[in-house]
């Protein structure tokens, strides 16, 4: 990411039979962190979207009486709503029912079959609905799909499909898994795949004759609904016609994924790409699930989905990104409730954060009538100098809890320059200087701090700034912006409301 090509980086696109939950948000914002990171260092684009096709969505618009097309026209607001909910900004939002996707599917299947890697075949095995997937006999389990979130009943299929020889690619998978371990992180992962890889991989079937809600083939059937939904990340850009240059400029770029779904873009996408002539994706980053306290899996069809509209209007959206971002490593599961989301609220963004700012700006206020001194070389500049590349590095790297924890090592040593350095003596005492080098370093810090917090909380990050007296925003590239001294002295700093006011338990 943040080099000097342009960046470009895709969440998956959701089902939008399903209803947004926690793990949704999760994905977008972290996808939204990486390109506002990518954005202050060069030319940057984001792509999110609703994956439309298939039988789930087919049989649940005819429960609802509804046409396919009906149905998820009703539906795809929602999920725009999603990403402006949390202040995540995609340059564009895909929805597989569009033209321009069917045309890049089309366009694609046709490449693939001019390379002789898509040929007629008669397809018959187990089916699970729920998950669009086929499973071979002896990985069912009781009879039923082996996916342990899943375990619903399977239909015996057999139908005269299109098929992909994914068989050719084991060897060039094998290569590109073994030559570039960064391809897919984290390790986890990897392994998985490798192992996968290593079973043996098999062609498999890339349409159905047994349904139509889906891209039609034009020789009858209709593309399968995977193989239709992993060419959104291209079709977006306009492939093949590419009238905007938006493909030559963006692509390939990475992929942000949960884990579960990681075979397929691993192993049969960069395959499908290859077949096609195209390249493949830069990296791909399988995260973590979200968990109840009781370990299962958030998800709308366990019944246990937390509102995520309902967490950003208790905590707020910027609060809620940044609990999701520190809380566990980028890649771990972990699990979210109301009380830890309170906990780290109250004490890393209240009295860590929150503090130092109301501290400093107050201090300011009360001994220099809130207007910014001369500029110091002290210490914290020196502390700070190569903070942003470490917390780029981070990002790049989609270590967030990491990059987040270099940035409060920079809230806590404010915080305690303050408590050892005590201004309110230094004021007492007539130590001027020293005053003034104190009250310049908070400021500059909390300037710094600002930019670099843009990317987690856009929102607070902006009301810092503010606060500082600065005009616009702190989306700023940041080799320009942080560089120290770039607070200018008199600058009239304006206190404001508490940045993160307490929240506490309902009265019991
Ligand atoms: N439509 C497919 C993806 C096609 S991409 C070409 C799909 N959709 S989904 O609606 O099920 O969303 C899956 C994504 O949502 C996961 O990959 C993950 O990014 C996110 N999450 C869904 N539940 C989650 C958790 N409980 N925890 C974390 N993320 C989760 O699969």
């Amino acid at each position: 990411m943040p080099s000097q090509r342009p960046f470009y980086v895709t969440t998956p696109i959701y089902y939008i039979s399903g209803t947004p939950h926690i793990g949704h948000a999760y994905t977008s914002i972290a996808a939204d962190v990486l390109v506002r990171t990518a954005r202050a260092h060069g030319e940057a684009r984001a792509l999110t979207g609703t994956d439309e096709h298939g039988q789930k969505v087919a049989n649940a618009a005819a429960a609802a009486g509804m046409t396919p097309q009906e149905y998820v026209d009703a539906l795809a607001p929602k999920w725009r709503e999603l990403a402006p909910s949390f202040d995540a900004r995609f340059d564009d939002f895909i929805r597989t029912t569009e033209p321009r996707h069917a045309r890049a599917c089309l366009a694609l299947f046709e490449r693939m079959r001019a390379s002789g890697d898509v040929y007629e075949g008669v397809y018959e095995g187990w089916y699970c609905t729920h998950d669009e997937t086929f499973w071979p006999e002896a990985k069912l389990v009781d009879g039923r799909c082996p996916n342990p979130e899943c375990r619903r009943p399977v239909q015996w299929l057999s139908e005269k499909n299109w098929f992909f020889r994914l068989s050719a690619y084991e060897e060039r998978l094998r290569h590109l898994f073994r030559s570039n371990p960064d391809f897919l992180r984290p390790q986890s992962r990897y392994n998985e795949m490798t192992a996968i890889i290593d079973e043996g991989l098999e062609d498999f079937s890339i349409s159905r004759s047994s349904f139509d809600w889906g891209i039609p083939l034009p020789g009858g059937g209709v593309l399968y609904v995977w193989y239709d939904a992993l060419i959104n990340y291209i079709s977006a850009l306009g492939w093949p016609d590419d009238r905007d240059g938006l493909y030559a400029r963006f692509w390939p770029g990475m992929h942000i994924i949960g884990k579960e779904i990681a075979r397929f873009h691993t192993i049969i996408w960069p395959a499908m790409l290859w077949s096609a002539g195209l390249p493949i994706p830069t990296r791909v980053f399988a995260h973590g699930w979200i968990t109840s306290e009781s370990g299962t899996k958030i998800g709308k069809s366990l019944g246990n989905a937390m509102d995520p509209f309902a967490l950003r209007d208790e905590f707020g959206a910027d609060s809620l990104r940044y609990f999701l971002m520190r809380e566990a490593p980028f890649g771990s599961d972990f699990s979210i409730s109301v009380e830890k989301l309170r906990q780290r609220h109250n004490s890393d963004l209240g009295n860590d954060l929150g503090n130092l700012l109301r501290r400093s700006l107050a201090m300011l206020q009360k001994y220099r009538n809130g207007i910014v001194p001369q500029p110091t070389d002290g210490a914290v500049a020196e502390r700070v100098a190569d903070l942003p590349e470490r917390v780029r590095e981070h990002i790049a790297c989609l270590r967030f809890r990491e990059a987040l924890d270099e940035i409060w090592n920079v809230v806590t040593m404010l915080n305690r320059a303050i408590d050892e350095q005590k201004p309110w003596e230094l004021y007492k005492h007539a130590r001027g200087v020293e005053l003034d080098a104190l009250l310049y370093d908070l400021c500059e810090g909390l300037r710094w701090l600002s930019v670099l917090l843009f990317p987690f909380m856009p929102r607070k990050a902006g009301a810092m700034w503010a606060q500082l007296g600065l005009d616009g925003t702190p989306e700023r590239r940041w080799e320009d912006e942080l560089v120290w001294g770039g607070l200018a002295t008199g600058t009239q700093t304006n206190p404001g409301a508490p940045l993160f006011p307490r929240i506490d338990p309902p009265a019991a």
